[in-house]
Parts: C-alpha cells; sequence; structure tokens
C-alpha cells in the first residue's frame, strides 16, 4: 500500500484524489491519508502530489504513518474531489516536524 506522509500536512494539494483508480482518499482539516485496505497499490498518485508526501510502504520506516493512515481513513469523509489547496500551502511545503505540531 501507499501512505500519506508528514509532507502533507496544511499542504493538502488534493493533485492525489483526482488520479486514484478506487477513490481511498480521505479527508482531514489538515491533510489527506490513504485507506491501506483500499489501495490498490497502483502507484499512480506518488508523482502527482506536488510536496511527494505519498510514499510506498515499502520505503520502510513508516509504521507511524501507517498506522495514522489506517486510523484516520477509518474516521474521516471520503475525498474524491481536488478543491483548491489551502492558501498558505507552499509556505508550509517541505517544513519539518509538522506531525509534531499539529498532531500532539
Ligand atoms: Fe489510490 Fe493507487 Fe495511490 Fe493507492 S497507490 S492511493 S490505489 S492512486
Ligand atoms: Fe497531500 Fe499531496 Fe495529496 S499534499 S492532499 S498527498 S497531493
Amino acid at each position: 500500500t501507499y501512505v500519506v506522509t508528514d509532507a502533507c500536512i496544511r499542504c493538502k494539494y488534493m493533485d492525489c484524489v483526482e488520479v486514484c483508480p478506487v477513490d481511498c482518499f480521505y479527508e482531514g482539516d489538515n491533510m489527506l491519508v490513504i485507506n491501506p485496505s483500499e489501495c490498490i497499490d497502483c502507484g499512480v498518485c506518488e508523482p502527482e502530489c506536488p510536496a511527494e508526501a505519498i510514499l510506498p510502504d515499502t520505503e520502510g520506516g513508516l509504521e507511524k504513518w501507517m498506522e495514522l493512515n489506517t486510523t484516520f481513513s477509518a474516521q474521516w469523509p471520503n475525498i474524491t474531489r481536488k478543491r483548491e489547496a489551502p492558501a498558505d500551502a507552499d509556505e508550509w511545503k517541505g517544513v519539518s516536524g509538522k506531525y509534531e505540531a499539529h498532531f500532539s
């Protein structure tokens, strides 16, 4: 499966949702997540993300993100249409430690 990681937080460009053939993205206030049990591992979303936030779980070291994607995809609403990204999305692009700032 693929998972959405730290780089999505506050960027939320939503290009990913337009290309997913199985519509397995879910939307929180600050980021999207993938439902790992719905993702068919096609990989088309990975290069679409301007923030490079989407990674295959085969990368390793992504356990925290795997868990977060699993947990929140069960709670957040499905999203299939791209809307305008947050006005300050570009300012958050590449910023590190966004998880710590927004989830703890
Ligand atoms: Fe959707 Fe494919 Fe990305 Fe999985 S890898 S979230 S199926 S676009
Ligand atoms: Fe997030 Fe990238 Fe999608 S920033 S909303 S994973 S296009």
